[in-house]
This record gives C-alpha cells, structure tokens and sequence, in this order.
C-alpha cells in the first residue's frame, strides 16, 4: 500500500495460479498492493481453494472474464500455453494494463506477443523472471516468502513504459526480492547455463541411472552427493519439457560448452595427468567459492549493503597472550604472482587465507596456472613461465585489493592477450590512473573505464613494452611494483625512483626468484633498477605474520592497564616498522625479540606491555610510508594518549580503501574524542590522564565504510570504552584478517561478530 493508502494496483488478474502465482497473491494480499485479486484457471478445485485460502476475491473459468478492467494482469502460466492466453484477453484488456509473466524464458513469450499484437506490443508488456522456485507446485505450495532475497529478472522492451515497469519493480520488492532488470537475450542466454543447463544435467543422470539394470542397488546406495545433485530432477516435466524447447538455442550451446568441457576431464584421466586434473578440480573448487562469495556480495558491491557487524562490550580487563597473527598480505600476493611466471614449482607457508590475497590466486588460476592449496597456509604454485599465463574466460575479480590491481595491471599490460579487471565498491572509488599512466609510457594499452580514473581497468594486449625511468609522484609500493613487473617483459632497463622509501617486498622476493634488481639510495628514497627478458626459478617462501594485523594488537595492549602480549614471528622488515617505531615515541613498552630471518624477510616476537599512559606527539613524516596502513590503529592510540597528535605528511591515506583520515575522524568524533582532520593528515586531543585508566571513548556507532582497518581500529577502541561500540561493515575485515575476532577474544576483548 502506497504512503497515501491507495494500493498500487486497483485489480489485479492471474491467469493461472500455482506455485509462482500463489505465491505472489499471498504477498499482495498480505501487502495490500491491489483493490481486487482475481484469478482464472482451468481447475475448478484450484479456484476454490484459493478462494478459501484467502488469495484471491473472485474466480473464473475464463481469462477473458479475469481480465476485464484489470490494471495488472499476471501470466503465471507454462511458458507454452502464453500466446494462447494473450490471444484470449487481447479483447478485454485495459487500455493501460500492465502485463507481465513469471515464465523461465523471455524470447518465446515476447514471439508470442508479437504472433498475438504485432510489432506494436502494449506499452505495458513487460516480462519478467523471478528466480525463485521448488520441486513442489500446485496453489498450497504457495509461500509468500518464495520470493525473498532471490533475484527477479525484468526485461522490460523497448515499448515498455517506465511507470510499468517502476510499479513492478515495486511489486516484487513488496516480496522482498531483489529486482534485476536486463535484456531479453541476455537473460536466456544466463539462465541456459546457470538453470535450464544443470537441471537437463540433473534429469540426464537420474535417467542413465534409472535405465540401468543394477538401478535399485544404485539408488540404494548412492549418498549425499547424488541426492543434492539430482533434487532438482524431481521438477515438473511439463515444465521443463517447455523450457527446453523455449529456449532451444541458448540450451543447445551450454550442452555443447558442457560436453567441451567433459571431453577435457576425461583426457586427462584418461592419460592420468595428475597436474592438471589438479589444477582443474583446484580451479572449479576455487571458482565455486569466489563466486559463491561474489554471490553473497553482490549487495555490496551494487549497494554497499551491509551485511555484518561487530559489538564491543566495555569491561575488557586484560588484552594478554601469546600468539601470531596471519601472514602477511602484501608478500602472500607476490608470492603468487611470481611463483605463477616462474620456471618450476614454488611452495609458500603461512600464506594469507584472507579474501584480497585469494582473489590474487583466482586471478591466476583463471589465468591457466595451477596452484594447489591453500591448506592451513601451504600453497603450491606450478609456474607457467614468463610466456605461459593464459587469457581468462571472463573479468578478473579482484575484490576489495588495490595491490592485485595495481600490480597485475603492470604484468597483464605485457601479455599478448587482453584483460579486464574490476573489483567491490571500495575497490571501485580507488584511483588507478597513477598505475596506467606510467604503463601507458611503456607503452601498455590500458584504461581505466570507471567514472574517474577508477575500476574496471580494460588492458589490450600488447607486447613491446619498453622500459622507462619513472619518478614516481607518491609513495606508492603499488605502483612501484606495479612498473617494476611490467619492466620484466620490457625492452632494455626499467627504473623508479621513489620520494621516500616504501615497502620492498616485490625487490626482495624477485630477487629470492633469481631475478637481478638494483637498489641505489637516492637523497630521499631509493632508486630500483631491473633489465627486461630474464626469467624467473621457482622457490620457496615462507611468508612472515603481517606486521599491519599485528598492529591492532600492538596498539590494543599499549592502551590497556594489565596487558602482557606476545606477538610471534611478525615480519620486521625495516620499510614495514613505523608503527613499531611511533608507538615507541609515544611512550609504549615495545620490546622486539628473537630477531631472524625466515625466507629472506627479517622476522621477531614482539612483546607489548601495558600500563603506560602514551603520549601524544608529532607523528614523524619520514615514518608515514612506513606506517602508511597502521594510521586508523595509531590514532586511536593517540586518542587513548595524553596530549594532542598531530599527523602531516599523509594526503595518502585519504584514497586507500576508504578515506581514512575522513572516515576515523568521522569515528572519533561519533566516540567522544576531538579532533580535526586536515588535507593531509590529523590533529587529535588525547584524553589519555598519567596514571588513570578510567575509559576513553563513549559508547556509539561506527561505519565502517568497507574498510577492513577502520573496523579493526574502533574493535581496539572497544577496549576503553564506556559503552558498547558497535561497529557496521565489518564482512571485509576477512580480507586481510579472517581470524580476528577469534584472536581478540583470546586476548580478551568482549567481541562480539553477527549477520545483519
Ligand atoms: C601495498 C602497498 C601500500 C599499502 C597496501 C599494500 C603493497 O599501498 O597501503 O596495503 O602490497 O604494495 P600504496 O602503494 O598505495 O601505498
């Protein structure tokens, strides 16, 4: 019903009425959306208990008498049987009718509206698919939540008027559906692969196992895998038999991409190429998860729905332990990506089983590289070599991870195939023409197709990249390597000079793959210096625990009264440790132990402390680089110190995966804590007191605005709180730290995860 009362719809017309229709009565009668529901069907039985179920107001035998003054008139009929019923109500219908159907394909019921109107079809045809279903049928298996939370495809014609299709969209997000609108072709041409293709599948192997001798033992034993497999084989035949046939073209063509596909698995079984049935069982298993989570995304990305949050109850009374966190992101990224174009096998521990660096690894696995893993950490990576990676079937996605765009965008510039690369709704606000233009200068063909330099980057393939000298305007790891490794494929040298020194994870890991790279020291930063056309060897890389997830922790127990916490085996690399370093200005009792190195990256135990009230200073500007990722977690130390904080230097953090200084300002502002954000940085007044562990920030709600670190950071907040924070956005904390409020918990913050 309408804000002023009056229903969307004045009458409302099924024609036909089983478990599609039903459904859809029962949301309109339990919404109120019409004056009058009325329906016709052939059965006599169905109309009265529709009637008695409360669905409908009047019955009719005829369609022709259903439809007559109908301002909305539903086909929720077999796809086969619509021309016929168009023919029948063609007479009766209103002038402005909105007519819509529910059927599978959408091809054949536009033909039948053009055998029945001609070319000039009613503006208020518009046809539609919800995507929503069961094996069961009939006018009692109605549900009136059927609809919720699946899609409903509209394809609404180029005849169609806007207001009918407004209104359908408002009908069918009455059913708490979420309304897609495309093109005729393209829906039949989707739904061939991803519906009428795996239920033939389903009913071909339900029928060669019925036609069997031995069918009963068969049956009698099959498990779990064949009952989920086959469900849907238990379907209405007569309305699969139509949906075939309907959308006869586009079925035929998934059949024959299905067989193509078959053919490939029994070669290799047949010939027991052990690799690559691997790498295509790895490939199917890892593109289901993708997608299943780009499935659970779509929200996400289309809306920046959210779809968890984290509550953080005050009375936290030690932040203690001793444990490590996950690998690191940046060096789990590079060992993909170098160990994919590396001569032989590369095996990596401690990968980073967090979504950026798994989309890294789908990334190449849909570039033809097989990878195995990866399993608590362990990867295998069978390199293709320099020449090997192969065009992908489709877009690579890459979720939230600015470092797998950046730095493919440098390899796949020098590849002679073409690519596409998008990514989730942060990944898509994030500038990436500081990637292309440099590349552009090698002579990489490449766009950034969003609105302002943004994603989806568009790469032609090219080859004959040639090396340059770049200075680099910022300070950006990313986009260092990101020249560096198309600088692999290019003619002669290729160099950049940073402004300050960044991370140098792509230097040292290419070198630990036998690669030559040069670092001289520049007045500022560095200059790196490597020559086109070698090659990479497969090794080994033990991937340290990721200093920037440490950070969280760092920071939770320098801020606590009672805390003792040993962090194990954190990657110390020097381009890495600011955070360690301005945490010590402040006055936290840091300690770094047991320093070594593991897989050419040096590695330690931190021990944090508690009990000493910080201080607020003046964050060093030649740390900003080294600290670029732990700023969200360093200002809620600051906030916790005694005294103001001010950080310059840092226009940097305003375009990572969400505006942070714009984003924690917003934060510790919504807690209790002054502050004023600058163009490049902060100031902050602690409300730290010498000696007083009373709590720091009010209790309050926080947007996370799909930032892993901001969630984090306001998580640690949670430890001198007064009241609970509760903090919304937090799905994308899994992309750099799956097991953080595990690890929290075991500390001894009062955290608490749940689905919204
Ligand atoms: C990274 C570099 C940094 C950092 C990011 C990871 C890398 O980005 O913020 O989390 O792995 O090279 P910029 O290069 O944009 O500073």
């Amino acid at each position: 019903m309408s804000a002023n009362n009056t229903p969307l719809f004045e009458k409302v017309a099924f024609i036909g009425l089983g478990l599609i229709g039903s459904s859809l009565a029962r949301v309109i009668k339990a919404h109120h959306l019409a004056g009058e529901v009325v329906a016709s069907t052939r059965s006599e039985k169905t109309l009265a208990d529709a009637k008695q179920l409360g669905l409908i107001d009047q019955g009719f035998s005829s369609a022709s008498e259903a439809v007559q003054d109908a301002d909305l008139i539903v086909l929720a009929l077999p796809v086969q049987a619509t021309e016929k019923a168009l023919q029948q109500i063609k007479p009766y219908l209103r002038a402005d009718a909105i007519i819509t159907d529910v059927g599978s394909t959408k091809g054949n019921v536009v033909q039948a509206a053009k055998n029945v109107f001609g070319e000039n079809l009613p503006k208020g045809f518009v046809p539609g698919h919800p995507i929503a279903g069961s094996e069961h049928s009939g006018v009692h298996a109605g549900k009136i939540d059927l609809f919720a939370k699946h899609k409903v495809i509209l394809t609404p014609l180029e005849s169609s008027d806007p207001i009918a299709v407004q209104k359908l969209i408002q009908l069918w997000q009455s059913a708490q559906a979420e309304v897609i609108c495309m093109d005729v072709a393209q829906h039949d041409e989707v739904l061939a692969h991803t519906s009428h293709l795996p239920h033939l599948m389903a009913f071909n192997l339900v029928e060669q196992l019925a036609n069997r001798q031995d069918n009963l033992d068969i049956f009698r034993y099959a498990a779990g895998g064949f009952r989920d497999f086959s469900r849907i084989a238990a379907s209405d035949p007569q309305m699969w038999h139509d949906i075939f046939l309907a959308n006869k073209k586009a079925i035929l063509s998934a059949v024959t991409g299905f067989e193509d596909q078959l053919q490939r698995f029994k070669q290799v079984i047949q010939s027991e190429d052990s690799n690559a049935l691997m790498g295509m069982l790895g490939h199917a298993k890892a593109a289901r998860q993708h997608f299943n989570h780009m499935l659970a995304n779509t929200p996400l990305m289309e809306n920046n729905a959210v779809t968890q949050q984290f509550t953080i109850s005050p009375g936290s009374q030690q932040f203690s332990g001793h444990f490590s966190v996950p690998g690191d992101k940046s060096v789990s990224h590079r060992s993909i990506m170098f160990g994919a174009i590396a001569e032989g096998t590369t095996h990596v521990t401690g990968f980073l089983e967090g979504e950026d660096a798994l989309a890294t690894l789908q990334a190449f696995r849909d570039m033809g590289v097989s990878i195995e893993g990866p399993k608590n950490g362990e990867v295998t990576i069978h390199g293709v070599g320099m020449h090997g990676l192969k065009k992908p079937a489709s877009a690579l996605y890459m979720g939230n991870s600015g470092t797998s765009l950046r730095l493919l965008s440098g390899m796949l510039s020098a590849q002679a195939f073409d690519t596409v690369m998008t990514g989730d709704a942060s990944l898509s606000k994030r500038p990436m023409e500081r990637i292309a233009k440099p590349l552009r200068v090698m002579g990489a063909k490449i766009q950034t197709t969003g609105e302002k330099g943004t994603p989806p980057v568009s790469i032609t393939g090219a080859q004959g990249l040639k090396g340059i000298h770049y200075d680099l305007p910022m300070a950006s790891a990313q986009v260092k390597s990101g020249i560096l490794l198309a600088g692999l494929w290019a003619e002669g040298a290729t160099s950049v000079t940073e402004p300050e020194p960044t991370r140098d994870h792509t230097e040292r890991m290419l070198r630990a793959f036998g690669y030559d790279v040069k670092t001289q020291k520049q007045d500022h930063g560095n200059q790196i210096t490597l020559q086109g056309g070698g090659k990479l060897v497969g090794t080994n890389i033990q991937v340290p625990s990721d200093i920037s997830s440490a950070a969280f922790f760092m920071v939770g127990a320098a801020i606590s009264q009672n805390a003792d916490l040993t962090l194990q085996a954190v990657g110390i690399n020097p381009t890495r440790t600011g955070v360690i370093e301005i945490l010590k200005q402040m006055g936290a009792d840091i300690s770094v132990l047991n320093e070594r190195i593991a897989g050419g990256e040096p590695i330690a135990d931190i021990h944090i402390r508690g009990g000493k009230t910080l201080k607020g200073i003046h964050m060093p500007e030649d740390q900003v680089p080294l600290a670029i990722d732990e700023f969200p977690a360093l200002f809620i130390a600051a906030a916790c110190a005694e005294g103001e904080t001010i950080l310059t230097g840092a226009a940097e953090l305003r375009v990572k995966e969400s505006d942070r200084i714009q984003v924690m300002a917003d934060g510790l502002i919504a807690l209790g804590i002054q502050c004023q954000p600058t163009d490049d940085g902060i100031i902050i007044q602690g409300k730290g007191k010498t000696g007083e562990w009373s709590p720091i920030f009010t209790g309050g709600q926080i947007e996370s605005h799909h930032d892993h670190r901001i969630a984090m950071s306001f998580s640690i907040a949670g430890l001198r709180c007064a009241e609970p924070i509760t903090i919304h956005g937090t799905e994308t904390v899994a992309t750099s730290f799956p097991t953080f409020t595990e690890l929290a918990k075991k500390a001894g913050m009062l955290i608490q995860q749940s689905d919204v």
